[in-house]
């Protein structure tokens, strides 16, 4: 897994190189992941293929000979900091250059796929733009990138799951207990203010066969929760099939040794009576739900073309609750979308009010090119949009914290994921993400026990195994 780059000093990487110069790294990737769930589920999928095609995973970019920057185009700030990572890189490549090695810069991922070739002419110590859907052929793209620089970004007509070699099962199990599976890709809802429908293309659902097989294969090597990926995973369609969203739950929670799903990220549109009713049903599905609503005022909630209303959304989340009582919700909000008033920006408070969220991502909005919303007149001043951050933020987090105080002295499933920070500790999640950290052996990592939730740290729960055998679902 993409591993993160000290974003600070070049030099950092100048002594690191001149330090470990007569070393011959051979033929050794690393892949540095921005963004969102799915660009760390490709660069998993990345090093797949280029470990396929000879390469082994390098744990430092200092030691790698093909570095990958798997990037990020949903805000100015994601899309420019790959410059200035790519300005470190240079002077990296040069310094390994005189040392007598050979680096190759990739850029992946959603920058690549919006600016393609002007990427290369802004930095030309660049060697290859692959876009999302195209690098199921990087280990050959890198091989004619030795020569000359390319872009490959055009959507290309094969589907690239077909062509991702399964990667063995102890690099499978080296990746932990939980694994993400993306099941959809892409965006027709064309939010005002968004790029993702034109960095990942229209709304394509993989085949059920190909993803059960994924999560078949992830369970052989010891993954006990699977999250569901796709920027509207609740839009997925098996294409042959007609397949929905809540069925391949159902298939999925049918599995031995699945012992939770989820899914992410959905849109409040395609939230259907099946899908609700799937959290009642089923009990491997994880009552945690991220709905990203964006804004509470309708006349901004139109303006950004999301389509449905602040009632609607409410209504929605009144069903929802109704079908699994214990659910918990999160979603990202935007301040400061062009014409928001003041009272627009209490329309969003008071539906944070309304809802109550156990968890939330919020940002300013951030004008992105070639979108709609970019040309809008009104756009809203830097100190206004950074005072309603600030506001909604302390909301938020007061919501989230209520809601992990609430829940000290009940009783939740931990799934445990790995050693916690002190010796004798591991740490894990409950149903709700809440990192929860117990005294208890390591071999209890990859099971789910029931754990009273006893204190609550600022990122972490506190709280101790019951003497209760392995339950099946994640009920609080
Ligand atoms: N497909 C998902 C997530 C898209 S990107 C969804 O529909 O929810 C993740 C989040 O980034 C969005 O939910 C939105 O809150 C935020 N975002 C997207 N474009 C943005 C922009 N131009 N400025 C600020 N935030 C943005
Ligand atoms: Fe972007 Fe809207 Fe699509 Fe989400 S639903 S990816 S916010 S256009
Ligand atoms: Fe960013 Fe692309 Fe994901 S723009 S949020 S990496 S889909």
């Amino acid at each position: 897994m993409g591993k993160t780059v000290k974003p600070t000093a070049t030099p950092e990487y100048a002594s690191l190189v001149t330090a470990g110069s007569d070393a011959t790294p051979g033929k050794r990737v690393y892949v540095k992941s921005y963004g969102c769930q799915m660009n760390v589920y490709d660069a998993t999928r990345m090093l797949d293929v280029a470990e396929a095609s000879g390469y082994s995973e390098a744990s430092t970019p200092e030691d790698a000979s093909v570095i990958i920057l798997n990037t990020c185009h949903i805000r100015e700030k994601a899309s420019e900091k790959v410059y200035s990572e790519l300005g470190k890189l240079r002077l990296l490549k040069e310094e390994k250059r005189r040392a007598g090695e050979a680096v190759q810069i990739v850029v992946a991922g959603c920058v690549a796929q919006a600016e393609g070739g002007e990427i290369i002419r802004r930095q030309s110590a660049v060697d290859l733009v692959v876009g999302p859907q195209n690098y199921h052929r990087l280990g050959d793209l890198l091989a004619r990138a030795d020569r000359t620089a390319l872009v490959d970004t055009d959507f290309p007509e094969e589907d690239k799951f077909d062509h991702l070699p399964a990667p063995p099962k102890e690099r499978i199990a080296a990746r932990g207990v939980t694994a993400f599976v993306t099941v959809q890709e892409g965006c027709d809802k064309f939010c005002a203010f968004c790029v993702v429908p034109y960095t990942r293309g229209a709304e394509v659902s993989r085949s059920t066969q190909g993803i059960l097989d994924e999560v078949r294969r992830s369970v052989d090597a010891g993954v006990r929760e699977v999250t569901l990926i796709g920027q509207n995973v609740n839009a997925y369609r098996d294409r042959g099939t007609g397949l929905s969203l809540a069925r391949l739950v159902e298939e999925i929670a049918r599995l031995d040794g699945v012992s939770r799903i989820r899914y992410t990220t959905s849109h409040p549109r395609d939230m259907d009576d099946d899908l609700i009713a799937a959290h009642r049903d089923i009990d491997k599905l994880m009552p945690y739900l991220h709905l990203p609503v964006q804004a509470g005022s309708d006349r901004i909630l139109a303006a950004m073309n999301r389509k449905h209303t602040a009632r609607d959304y409410l209504d929605l989340v009144q069903r929802l609750r109704k079908s699994r009582p214990d659910l918990a919700l999160s979603s990202d909000f935007i301040v400061g979308f062009p014409g928001e008033s003041d009272a627009d920006f209490e329309a969003t408070l008071a539906l944070i009010d309304a809802v109550g969220f156990a968890g939330s991502f919020s940002f300013k909005y951030s004008a992105r090119p070639g979108t709609p919303a970019a040309q809008l007149s009104e756009q809203v001043s830097e100190p206004v949009k950074q005072d309603r951050l600030a506001r909604l933020q302390q909301r938020l987090e007061e919501q989230r914290r209520s809601f992990n105080t609430s829940m000290v002295g009940a009783v939740v499933d931990v799934l445990f994921e790995k050693p916690g920070r002190y010796p004798g500790q591991i740490i894990g999640k409950s149903p709700y993400l809440q990192a929860v950290v117990v005294e208890a052996p390591e071999d209890l990592i990859g099971k789910v026990r029931p754990v009273r939730l006893l204190s609550n740290a600022t990122n972490s729960m506190g709280g101790e195994i019951l003497p209760v055998p392995e339950p099946s679902g994640g009920r609080a």
